[in-house]
């Protein structure tokens, strides 16, 4: 007969434990890296989860249970930006402790951050190309690629709503990135005066695409009190790349709306 289930065999949890393992030699602050970081993976996890289900909801026409999906998912979002103040408790001295330990290691090379950036439309083929051919990445994020992104499934829901979304943008190449346009911006704008079950949910993705600007503003300002000016272990300039994926909405036209509202 199979053991009774308990927590810790239900969760995993000896696994789960033994999965904190720091370089350095007994260097304190190491630990909370580990395991910040070990929940950001967790949250993404469960983030991507739900973003595929919400996807699917829409393709669905549940729209109903797409936006209660995305206030999971924006509930999650509040606490991945939370979570920074913890690791804003680590000066740049006690991160000095361990920073060599890492070598080449970089949140830079999170896939699950990327597979969330390309299900926000946000596809670059360096990102994908980084990881190596065969690897678990490589095949997760190829497996994407070619996946309609969150945008693509709310167009086409509109158009099912009877919005006269044009053919071009129902067709278009999933892999590119959204272009601006005029014609999604008049039938938002009309959207926003007159059919408010779907004005919801526009709010709720400009949410979204508020609260991924949000993490990576305080993440970059994390990065500038911590390392300042230094390269980042993954090889870039650091906080003057992080710089340059500010302010960049992965939905541009329920932001070009606002001021004719
Ligand atoms: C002391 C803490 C941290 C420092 C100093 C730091 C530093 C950096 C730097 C310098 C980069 C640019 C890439 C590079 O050259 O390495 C980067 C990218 C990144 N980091 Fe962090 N990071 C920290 C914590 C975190 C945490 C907790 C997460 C959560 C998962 C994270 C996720 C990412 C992601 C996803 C990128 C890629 C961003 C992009 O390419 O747009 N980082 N980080």
């Amino acid at each position: 007969m199979s053991e009774a289930l308990t927590y810790a065999s239900y969760l995993k949890l000896d696994e789960l434990l033994s999965l904190q393992r720091p370089r350095s030699e007994g260097e304190h602050d190491e630990m909370l890296f580990i395991v910040i970081h070990q929940v950001y993976e967790l949250w993404f996890k469960e983030v991507l989860h739900e973003a595929d289900y919400c996807r699917a909801l829409l393709e669905a026409n549940d729209a109903h249970r797409a936006q209660h999906t995305l206030k999971r998912i924006l509930t999650i979002l509040k606490v991945l930006v939370a979570q920074l103040d913890i690791l804003e408790t680590m000066t740049p001295t006690e991160f000095l402790t361990f920073r060599e330990r890492l070598e080449s290691a970089s949140g830079f090379q999170s896939d699950q951050f990327r597979a969330l950036e390309f299900l926000l439309a946000r596809k670059l083929r360096a990102s994908l190309e980084r990881f190596p051919a065969g690897s678990r990445a490589r095949a997760a994020l190829e497996r994407r690629w070619g996946e309609p992104t969150l945008w693509d499934a709310f167009l086409h829901y509109l158009a099912r709503e009877g919005h006269p979304v044009p053919e071009g943008e129902l067709r278009r190449d999933v892999t590119a990135p959204i272009r601006p346009s005029a014609a999604i911006q008049d039938i938002l704008v009309r959207i926003y005066r007159e059919d408010p079950k779907n004005s919801e949910l526009c709010e709720r993705l400009v949410d979204l695409d508020e609260g991924m600007m949000e993490w990576r503003y305080r993440h970059v300002k994390m990065v500038e009190r911590t390392i300042g000016a230094k390269q980042g272990t993954g090889g870039s300039a650091g906080s003057r790349y992080l710089r340059t994926t500010l302010n960049e909405p992965a939905f541009p036209d329920l932001w070009e709306i606002r001021t004719q509202l």
